[in-house]
């Protein structure tokens, strides 16, 4: 049996480890955190995020071989292999405002292990890091005086909220860095075989720490560079009459460039795009790579301007005033399948129509109360409806901005009798059928598409 810790029971803490307990019911795993309530909902019925097929896990592993905790220092001392999924948020003070990473709560986490340490460990970066971070790692906790000596490992995480169960379960590849040191070397070996139980070998890569660390900031720059590329395609749709649908289609048709993550949208949200892409922009200045930073930042305001883009275009077509209307906001989530708000655009698209003074109703399956904190002060300006017709009623607009499956399948025509009119849908996720929306009397405005209105002299402007 191996103990095996982790620290940090948030998203991906919370989602990774009961999936691995579940495939290793012989060693023993631990979760801990320094949050109380987080640990306290883990342990109850109601698990603190909303990840499909997660709870089941959990059920099945749950004070077997899978126990959740708040005594950290207790747990580190009895650890063989912790992994650390702590959060590494962009900084907000200091030098590297705004880009750099935090690492804060990274460096309290290796001093813990070092102080509560009477045996040698793996330590496995899960977190997302800067490059070279593992040397700094290794630094503080080989700095004991004891003679233990600590394996810093690199297994960055590619699981995608709403789909954390289904990536862990099969994913793409499970990447591990390590130093090639013969007790570096054992050390990927011990997490190789970890994950080799229910993971075919040749999905397991292994390489320098370095390597592995740069490449979780660069998989979720290319993923994010996509979407920023498709996007600002969709702007030029617009001016063209051309369809962003089928421009992805037809370029996605090529193997070369591929289908997946073209689907253009209000902007891409969630915790980790920008902030990894800001971190990746920040290491390129701190090496002196400044073309190289400016041309990764461009991903990021791309993705600014397009969240603007869509704001001021439902002002525009709204008669260049929302000051008192009543606009439905469906979906508050960043994406379908999670209850995270996280960077979401629904919330920046709030903002936006706020400051214009619109009267804002949101409304979301499973997001409110994220979106709820994450808005602040402005909470008490919006009013939260669960249900989309009640949030729909006497509304001048709806706006689509989170793509959840159930607001594809709901009666627009009842919803369309109970607005304000002219009645005013903006699609910002392309997840409706927009002609049978027209038909039905909507004036209907999508991303990448030509606008279906009856309204005359009202069409998009850009921001
Ligand atoms: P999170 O904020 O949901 O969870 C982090 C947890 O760490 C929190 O519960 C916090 O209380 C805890 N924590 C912080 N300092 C601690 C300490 N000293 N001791 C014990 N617990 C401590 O963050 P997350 O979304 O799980 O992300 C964690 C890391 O994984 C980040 O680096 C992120 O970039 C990366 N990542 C996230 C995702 C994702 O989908 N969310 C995917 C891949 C990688
Ligand atoms: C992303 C990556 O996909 C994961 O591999 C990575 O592990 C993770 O970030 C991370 O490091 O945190 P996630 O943010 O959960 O996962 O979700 P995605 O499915 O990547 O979507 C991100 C955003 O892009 C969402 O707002 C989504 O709606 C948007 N998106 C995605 C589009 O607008 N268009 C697309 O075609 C795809």
């Amino acid at each position: 049996m191996t103990n095996i810790l982790c620290i940090g029971a948030g998203y991906v803490g919370g989602s990774t480890m009961p999936i691995i307990a579940s495939h290793c019911p012989e060693d023993r795993f631990v979760i801990v955190d320094i949050n109380e309530a987080r640990i306290a909902a883990w342990q109850s019925d109601q698990l603190p995020i909303y990840e499909p097929g997660l709870d089941e896990i959990v059920w099945r592993t749950r004070d077997k071989n899978l126990f959740f905790s708040t005594e950290i220092d207790r747990h580190i001392a009895e650890a063989e292999i912790i992994f650390v999924s702590v959060n590494t948020p962009t900084k907000t003070f200091g030098r590297g405002a705004g880009r750099a990473a935090d690492l804060q709560y990274w460096e309290k986490t290796a001093r813990q292990i070092l102080k509560n340490s009477n045996s040698s460990k793996i330590v496995v970066e899960k977190s997302t890091l800067p490059v070279r971070t593992a040397e700094a790692m290794e630094r503080i906790l080989n700095s004991n005086g004891n003679g233990l000596h600590f394996d810093v490992l690199s297994n960055p995480e590619f699981l995608a909220e709403g789909t954390a169960v289904r990536d862990m379960q099969s994913p793409n590849r499970i990447l591990i860095g390590g130093r090639e040191t013969e007790s570096g070397q054992k050390a990927v070996a011990k997490l190789v075989e970890l994950y080799a139980r229910w993971i075919p070998r040749e999905r397991i890569i292994t390489t320098n720490l370095w390597s592995s660390e740069l490449s979780k900031l660069v998989a979720n720059a290319f993923l994010a560079q996509r979407i920023s590329s498709i996007n600002s395609i969709s702007a030029l749709c617009e001016k063209t009459e051309a369809d962003i649908s089928e421009v992805a289609n037809a370029i996605g048709r090529d193997e070369r460039i591929g289908n997946r993550f073209l689907q253009s949208s209000v902007g891409f949200g969630g915790s980790c795009f920008k902030k990894d892409i800001l971190n990746l922009v920040y290491l390129c200045e701190h090496y002196g790579l400044p073309e190289v930073a400016r041309y990764w930042e461009q991903v990021v305001l791309m993705n600014e301007y397009q969240e603007s883009r869509f704001a001021a275009n439902m002002v525009a077509s709204m008669f260049n005033t929302v000051a008192g209307k009543r606009i439905a906001l469906f979906g508050a989530a960043f994406k379908a399948n999670t209850s995270d708000t996280r960077e979401s655009p629904a919330l920046e698209v709030c903002r936006a129509l706020l400051e214009e003074h619109a009267k804002i109703v949101i409304t979301d399956p499973y997001a409110m109360e994220n979106a709820s904190q994450d808005l602040g002060e402005l909470a008490a300006r919006v009013v939260f409806e669960p249900d989309p017709y009640a949030a729909a009623k006497s509304a001048h607009a709806i706006a689509i901005l989170t793509e959840w499956k159930q607001y594809a399948e709901l009666d627009y025509e009842r919803i369309y009798h109970s607005m304000a009119k002219p009645a005013f849908l903006f699609d910002g996720r392309n997840l409706l059928n927009h002609k049978k929306l027209f038909e039905l009397g909507f004036n209907v405005y999508s991303i990448g598409k030509p606008p279906l209105t009856r309204l005359v002299n009202v069409g998009l402007t850009s921001a």
